[in-house]
């Protein structure tokens, strides 16, 4: 079976060996920027929809698989990483990043996606949505399920990420994130299970719209200031702020943060309980963080609704900043960027309220 899947791939390499991709005018140009990830991912058998390879096929490969993609679009590709997106670092946000914005300068790019791995995609986009500095649209896509698998959804995601990508309606908008026929905005965008194909949700307002056809079709924009509209530049930038995220629940001890602060972290999130809750021997180990200059954020675990400053702690007299409704793996995004700007946690606090 799964050799006569993998023929199937190949038929599909052996045809378009011999048909070109041709180039047509009238088409949108895209860049495809591979970086692993189960869309690119392979099981020893068809059914193998766990316990298989992420990161083992070329963007070539993604490319081949979909020959459709060449009625809807110019499509290039590039492999910037091979990594299962456990994997992924703040170095690799930077090179990604940079790579992005030097593409979308070149007036022959009209929009950008990127295949990976979807532990972390919410993370990286969110990332970009926030330092990307083009209204051409970014859209980030993965696959629940390993190419080599029954109903495999990688080959239509990618298909519907190349379709908003080359979608001049999908300019401006931020960078979007694609599975599942569902789009949804960076910033509220989180992976909400385990398994399911409909693993993403934003559990607070909901996605921005669906695709049909290969085409975005939007219902709701971010309220939020993304892209070229932020105070965020990485173009200089080696490397971001150490931040972390320790995890609050009973009987949460002063250990991590202890650990992170000799480690040397300028900024720590934490994800408390019900409204960013602080246990009492974890409100002082953070009190003694900031007396030594680290900046301390208050998200929840509950993965939805504000963190309300002054709430469930008294920010203003602790000097803490209250992350609004950013769950705590994005919290640290947006403290690592404000931390390149400043150290001034009113001014902190304002960038939660803004991005
Ligand atoms: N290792 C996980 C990752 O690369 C697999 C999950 C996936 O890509 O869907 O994010």
């Amino acid at each position: 079976m799964l050799a006569s899947r993998l023929a199937g791939y190949g038929l599909a390499v052996a045809t378009l060996c011999t048909a070109s991709f041709s180039y047509a005018d009238s088409l949108p140009n895209v860049t495809i920027l591979a970086t692993g990830g189960t869309i690119a991912g392979t099981g020893a058998t068809s059914t193998t929809t766990v316990g298989y390879s992420a990161a083992k096929l070329g963007v070539e490969k993604l490319i081949e698989a979909v020959p459709e993609m060449k009625t809807i679009a110019n499509v290039s590709g590039e492999q910037v990483f091979q990594i299962a997106s456990e994997n992924m670092t703040n170095d690799h946000w930077l090179k990604l990043a940079k790579r992005v914005n030097e593409l979308l300068k070149q007036s022959s790019v009209d929009g950008i996606v990127i295949t990976h791995g979807t532990d972390t995609i919410e993370e990286t986009a969110y990332f970009l949505n926030l330092v990307v500095k083009s209204k051409k649209p970014v859209v980030i896509v993965g696959a629940m399920r390993p190419a080599t698998a029954i109903s495999a959804d990688g080959p239509i995601n990618l298909y519907n990420a190349v379709g908003i990508a080359g979608s001049k309606d999908a300019q401006g908008r931020g960078v979007l994130v694609a599975l599942n026929d569902e789009i949804q905005g960076a910033r509220e965008v989180t992976k909400s299970n385990t398994m399911l194909a409909s693993t993403f949700r934003a559990p607070d307002l909901g996605s921005l719209g669906y695709v049909v056809r290969g085409k975005p079709v939007f219902y709701r924009a971010t309220a939020r200031k993304h892209t070229v509209d932020t105070e965020f530049d990485i173009g200089k930038l080696d490397q971001l702020p150490e931040v972390d995220v320790v995890y609050g629940y009973a009987n949460a001890k002063r250990t991590p943060i202890d650990a992170f602060v000799a480690g040397g972290d300028v900024g720590l999130v934490h994800a408390g309980t019900g409204n960013g809750s602080l246990a009492t021997p974890v409100k002082e180990a953070l009190k003694e963080a900031r007396a030594k200059g680290v900046i301390v954020v208050r998200s929840s675990r509950t993965g939805s609704g504000i963190t309300a400053r002054n709430g469930e702690a008294n920010d203003d007299e602790l000097d803490f900043v209250a992350a609004d409704n950013l769950n705590a793996q994005k919290a640290r995004i947006l403290l690592m960027l404000a931390l390149t700007k400043t150290r001034d946690t009113k001014d902190i606090q304002r960038m939660f309220e803004v991005y």
